[in-house]
């Protein structure tokens, strides 16, 4: 014995459908140690490896028919929330963590992954809760150190060093924490399940089993996942459909910003983004993320324009750069950062053929500044403007712009016009750039305007 036992190929062994009537379940046991239930006797439990530790329960065995409830008796489970106490986190998640729920939270090695979670850790032990941390990465030590670098200094922050998955749960039973951290999916291992750590049949059942743990005794847990350098979490995409959140932490090495986003969220909204500074003490929460971006911005250079982003329900200022110098190359570079690059080669196409500016000897570079991701068609006319500046060594001054671009060469309007206008009013930029209100129904007319053609 010692490989996973099959749950409901179990359940069909010992159960008894009789038609008309309801599963004549038989006796079911429950591990004493860590809970794990079962209709099959065995002299070990297969969760947490306790010998003789099974014994008969008259709880309900996995064979019974389960009673479904009325929607209006569920209530909204408000009452399963709870704030860590970090309020930037707590806004991405819709309102704090929720009991039995599963985060997944990703993003590239080194980003800070590790110490967000050792300071919501310290956070929710202040605030009265308990928080275990499963470290597969780290030593108990190097954990210490951090934790005393960010002042995490608490009774109630319990790290175990294992990479073994059923060891940590089989602690998080007895400890019952309020949050349990796994550092990280790909690092843990089942000795249950085939493979290596960090295989996708290792992935799958570790998160399988996390899922069940979390639900079965309530527990917040959160699993760390690497992300590979495209942007998905490594091999296991699978894992994503599985939790009930993805948040994902991007930011640019090189900066000390951070996004905290929310892709997938069953409790709440997604595209709620948190910001946060990198500083020597951890991660610095940031109340006015557009006056951060613009920090260094200088609009007497050319090829610079502001794009007012919009996350979940706020507007971000963030800076779109290019770059179009001549280039040696029989194929000139495409260098792009920020900005899915199929729509630079659409507005490079489009500033070819509506406005004649030719761009198939120059090398281009278009930059989102601060490592900031721009997923919305909004940002085409910011990047067409600041392409076009670039090209024409024309500063655009501060200006401010967005839009989406068609193929036609028009600038349509996009949603959260107002929002946007409102940002941009508010930091002072002087001049905007936007659809039709302003007169600019396409891209050459705006350049006209602009004095660049
Ligand atoms: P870490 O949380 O270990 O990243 P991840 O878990 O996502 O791999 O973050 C490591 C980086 O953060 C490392 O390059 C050092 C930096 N850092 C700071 O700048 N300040 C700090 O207080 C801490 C703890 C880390
Ligand atoms: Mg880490």
């Amino acid at each position: 014995m010692g490989a996973g036992i099959d749950l409901a190929a179990t359940v069909f062994d010992t159960c008894v459908f009789v038609p008309g009537d309801q599963y004549i379940d038989s006796v079911s046991y429950r591990c004493s140690a860590c809970g794990y239930r079962t209709v099959k006797w065995m002299g070990f439990c297969p969760q947490c490896r306790a010998d003789e530790a099974l014994v008969e329960s008259d709880e309900r065995s996995p064979g019974l028919i389960p009673e479904p409830v009325a929607l209006t008796k569920v209530g909204d489970g408000a009452d399963l929330r709870k704030l860590t106490g970090l309020g930037e986190l707590d806004r991405v998640l819709g309102g704090g963590l929720v009991a039995g729920s599963t985060i997944l939270i990703g993003g590239e090695p080194g980003v800070g992954k590790s110490t967000l979670l050792l300071q919501v850790a310290g956070a929710l032990a202040a605030g009265g809760g308990r928080v275990l941390i499963g470290t597969a990465e780290e030593s108990a030590q190097q954990l210490g150190m951090r934790a005393e670098r960010l002042g995490v200094r608490h009774d109630d922050v319990l790290v175990l060093a294992e990479d073994d998955l059923d060891y940590i749960l089989a602690a998080a039973v007895k400890i019952r924490p309020d949050l349990l951290v796994i550092d990280s999916i790909q690092t843990v291992r089942l000795s249950t399940a085939d493979g290596a750590a960090g295989g996708p049949t290792q992935v799958r059942e570790g998160a399988a089993r996390l899922l069940r743990f979390a639900k079965e005794h309530q527990v917040a847990t959160v699993l760390v996942g690497h992300v590979t350098k495209d942007g998905l979490i490594a091999g296991p995409k699978l894992v994503e459909h599985m939790v009930d959140v993805v948040l994902s932490l991007e930011g640019d090495p090189d900066h000390g910003l951070r996004a905290l986003r929310s892709l997938k969220n069953r409790f709440g909204a997604t595209h709620v983004v948190g910001m946060f500074d990198m500083r020597g003490n951890g991660l610095a929460e940031v109340k006015d993320p557009s006056r951060v971006f613009l920090a260094g911005w200088q609009n007497n250079v050319a090829g610079t324009v502001v794009f007012p982003a919009v996350e979940g329900r706020r507007s971000i200022l963030v800076e779109v750069q290019a770059l179009a110098v001549n280039s040696p190359l029989p194929q000139p570079r495409r260098s792009v950062r920020g900005v899915e690059p199929s729509r630079i080669h659409q507005m490079l196409a489009v500033l070819h053929r509506h406005a004649g500016m030719k761009t198939d000897n120059l090398d281009i570079y278009v930059n989102v500044v601060g490592g900031w991701r721009i997923e919305e068609p909004a940002s085409d006319l910011a990047v067409a403007l600041a392409l076009a500046s670039s090209i024409t060594g024309e500063p655009l001054g501060s200006t401010a712009a967005w839009g989406e671009v068609g193929l036609a060469g028009e600038i349509r309007p996009v949603p959260f016009d107002l929002r946007r206008r409102e940002e941009v009013e508010r930091v002072g930029i002087e001049r905007l750039v936007t659809a039709s209100k302003d007169g600019n129904r396409d891209l050459a007319t705006a350049l006209l305007r602009l004095g660049m053609r």
